[in-house]
């Protein structure tokens, strides 16, 4: 089909244009008017190229009411147009047009001082979620991080379908079964899981742990998790003279195999004698794997800007990121030995990446006396595991500290990184923080990189200018407030 764009700005007495265009670019498109500050409507405006990954999404505005109006009139006007077209009535949290052929064909030159629509044939975006509130406090969290993903698609012109399972500990005690048959199929058609929290009291440790998260990560072979590090206030660092600007880096933790991949047993098992062994597992590939997602991370971050802690003869060799392998190559000699060559074997193809090696019980003093050292880290399963909780703490603690399980080509999974903390459930209380920055992530990884950034800026505001505390019970505001807070900011 070739394709008619039109272009639609307000000129500068506010006037709204619409001026057509040929192209034979391959756009998708969608637009939607939402709701602007003192009876404005912004218009957003969302062009993808077909297969392409980016999603570039652009604001034209502020128009006013009328203008949307006038466009939608103007579309319906065209004896051309075959569709259906919804008239915005205000406030409109996301309505626009739907569009089914192309309604302008004349080739004009537009001035691109707005952005460019396609109207031919038009849809929003649409994502499809899994969503486990799961145990404790995990579905409150879980309800804020939604809402924020509906503020963020609102505005950038997507839709977000949720579908809700109700894995966790209460379904174990009705039904004594941890995932039911086929549930991990079910998932693995789902590009995005989101998940709350795993952890009952009334069922003994290590079961919906192992039964659904950990298996949830294997099986769906999500072999990075993902944990950002950054700090929003300084206030809320226990570091002496640390503040936003020393902590901001990104662990990327080995999440299928090492120490627990369950690889073991006993001998002698209850006996004085007995013997118990747990064998880290560290495959070429897995380990591979896992290293050149980290040299990717680390050369896209700050889309290539280098990072404030190079040297200055860095820079001056070209690197613009550093990667830090965090391991123990002097004491576990097999694994880290492997991790060690696989890592300076790939050095040389990612020549901006600054490589650095550090021990992980150096990298945990490092934490705390030098946290602005590092950029992106990478590590194997347990030491990510360990290092990113006390990552979390200088972060400002488990209330706003998020991961990501990534299955670069398949199902990944989003959640906060705190547990389902029992003793706060139901009371409103809990920080929503952790599970919003989850979702932020989620939404960019599913390609919505600007509602991502947009979450990650209405956190910092609303951290800097409301919330007291990031700690449960001391925010200053209940779970859902602080959520409704950080929509509104959106
Ligand atoms: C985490 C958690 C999990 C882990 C537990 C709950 C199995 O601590 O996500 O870091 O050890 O990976
Ligand atoms: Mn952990």
């Amino acid at each position: 089909m070739g394709l008619a764009l039109i272009a639609m700005f307000a000129d500068q007495a506010g006037e709204m244009q619409i001026r057509g265009l040929d192209t034979d670019t391959q756009f998708l498109g969608s637009f939607a008017a939402g709701t602007g500050i003192g009876g404005f409507a912004h218009v957003h405006f969302q062009l993808a190229a077909a297969g392409a990954p980016e999603t570039a999404v652009g604001l034209l505005g502020p128009l006013q009411q009328q203008h949307v109006i006038a466009l939608v009139e103007a579309i319906e006007q065209r004896g051309d147009f075959v569709g259906q077209c919804h008239r915005p009535e205000f406030p409109v949290p996301d309505a626009g047009c739907r569009m089914e052929n192309s309604i302008v064909t004349t080739p004009q030159n537009v001035s691109m001082a707005g952005l460019v629509l396609r109207a031919g044939k038009m849809h929003m975006k649409t994502y499809d979620v899994a969503v486990i509130g799961g145990d404790g406090t995990g579905p409150e969290v879980t309800r804020e991080a939604l809402k924020v993903s509906e503020a963020a698609a609102g505005k950038f012109g997507f839709k977000l379908n949720w579908h809700p399972y109700d894995f966790g500990g209460e379904h174990y005690l009705k039904t004594n079964e941890v995932l039911p048959d086929g549930a991990v199929d079910e998932l693995r058609k789902f590009k995005a899981i989101f998940l709350g929290a795993v952890g009952h009291p009334k069922v003994k440790p290590g079961i919906l742990e192992k039964g659904i998260l950990l298996r949830l990560r294997f099986e769906l072979e999500q072999y990075i998790n993902l944990r950002p590090v950054k700090l929003y206030r300084a206030a809320d660092c226990p570091l002496k003279d640390k503040g936003p600007e020393h902590i901001d880096f990104v662990v990327v933790r080995e999440n299928n195999e090492g120490l627990y991949a369950g690889a073991g047993g006993f001998q002698y098992h209850g006996t004085p004698h007995e013997v118990a062994i747990q064998e880290s597992v560290n495959t070429r590939y897995g380990v591979e794997r896992c290293l050149k997602y980290a040299f990717e991370l680390a050369r896209k971050r700050r889309d290539g800007k280098p990072w404030k802690g190079l040297k200055a003869e860095d820079v001056k060799a070209g690197k613009t990121a550093q990667l830090t392998l965090c391991g123990k190559t002097n004491v576990l000699t097999y694994a880290f030995d492997l991790w060690w060559r696989a890592f300076n074997e790939l050095a040389p193809k990612y020549p901006k990446v600054k490589t650095d090696y550090a021990h992980v019980d150096a990298t945990v003093m490092w934490f705390v006396k030098n946290p602005e050292w590092f950029d992106v880290i990478v590590t194997d399963n347990m030491f990510g595991d360990i290092i990113t909780d006390l990552a979390a703490m200088i972060q400002g603690g488990l209330g706003v500290a998020a991961g990501g399980n990534i299955n670069p080509e398949g199902a990944s999974m989003f959640e906060p990184m705190g547990g389902s903390a029992p003793k706060y459930t139901g009371q409103n209380v809990i920080n929503p923080i952790a599970a919003i920055n989850a979702a932020g992530m989620m939404l960019d990884f599913l390609g919505e990189a600007k509602a991502g950034a947009a979450i990650d800026s209405a956190v910092v505001k609303i951290i800097n200018t409301k919330i007291k505390s990031l700690a449960a019970g001391k925010m200053g505001y209940g779970t859902r407030e602080v959520g409704d807070l950080i929509a509104a900011a959106i």
